[in-house]
């Protein structure tokens, strides 16, 4: 088997996988054709004990971007238990030991319920105070949570409903350096939902190229500029 490509402890390596198999186990007894609208009360009460953690392989890569582009200041549209934004925070805080780094590492994350905050909270002080230090959780709606204080941001990680993601994005724009990515979960999957999205990053003169990759379920790699 080959290293994990994570620069974490033993400890919180353990504990990710333990958090990918429970989510994976609990997605397995989702029925998904059978779900609600996104977006609506019955959609989000049959959500609200569910992880739905970005797929650990999918995690790995946005903690190598994040590594590659030097990202210091990370906002996450869907934060649920939290189990991504180990992988964010993991990766902004080793940017912040590098020799230039002047920035420091924040990962502004955000989740309506905050049942669910306080689980991710439990999560992220298990995983240790590296991890706690650097995430700004805002519990809320996120079109209200991102309207502020987001200074300039390297990455966005949109994996949310995909109702929100185009304003999500919207908010987050006008604070995206040159060269900041953005990741969308499952767009092959969900194309048809993420059509407003595409069209909007997809119009001539956008600042945003994207390129689908072959993730389960597809995920969408956009770089503003
Ligand atoms: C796919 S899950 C996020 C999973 C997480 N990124 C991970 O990998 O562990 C999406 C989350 O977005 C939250 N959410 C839904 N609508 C929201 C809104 N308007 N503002 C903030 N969060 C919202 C849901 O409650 C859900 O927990």
């Amino acid at each position: 088997m080959s290293p994990s490509p994570l620069a974490a402890s033993p400890e919180v390596l353990a504990l990710l996988k333990d958090l990918h198999t429970k989510s994976l186990t609990q997605e397995a007894t989702v029925d998904w054709q059978s779900l609600p609208q996104q977006c609506t009360t019955d959609f989000d009460s049959i959500m609200l004990d569910k992880f739905i953690a970005l797929d650990q392989d999918k995690c790995e890569l946005v903690y190598h971007i994040l590594r590659s582009i030097n990202a210091k200041t990370v906002v996450e549209a869907g934060t649920s238990f939290g189990v991504s934004t180990i992988y964010l925070a993991l990766a902004v805080a080793e940017n912040a030991k590098r020799v230039s780094a002047t920035t420091k590492p924040r990962v502004i994350a955000t989740e309506k319920e905050e049942s669910k905050a306080k689980l991710a909270r439990a999560h992220w002080a298990t995983a240790g105070k590296e991890i706690e230090d650097v995430i700004d959780l805002r519990v809320g709606d996120l079109r209200e949570t991102l309207t502020s204080d987001l200074g300039t941001v390297d990455f966005l990680l949109l994996d949310i409903w995909t109702p929100l993601a185009l304003p999500a994005l919207k908010l987050v724009q006008p604070h995206l350096r040159p060269g900041a990515v953005v990741i969308a979960d499952n767009t092959i999957m969900a194309a048809d939902r993420y059509q407003e999205l595409f069209a909007y990053v997809d119009a001539e003169g956008s600042g945003f190229r994207r390129v689908t990759m072959p993730y389960k379920g597809g995920m969408d790699m956009i770089v503003y500029q």
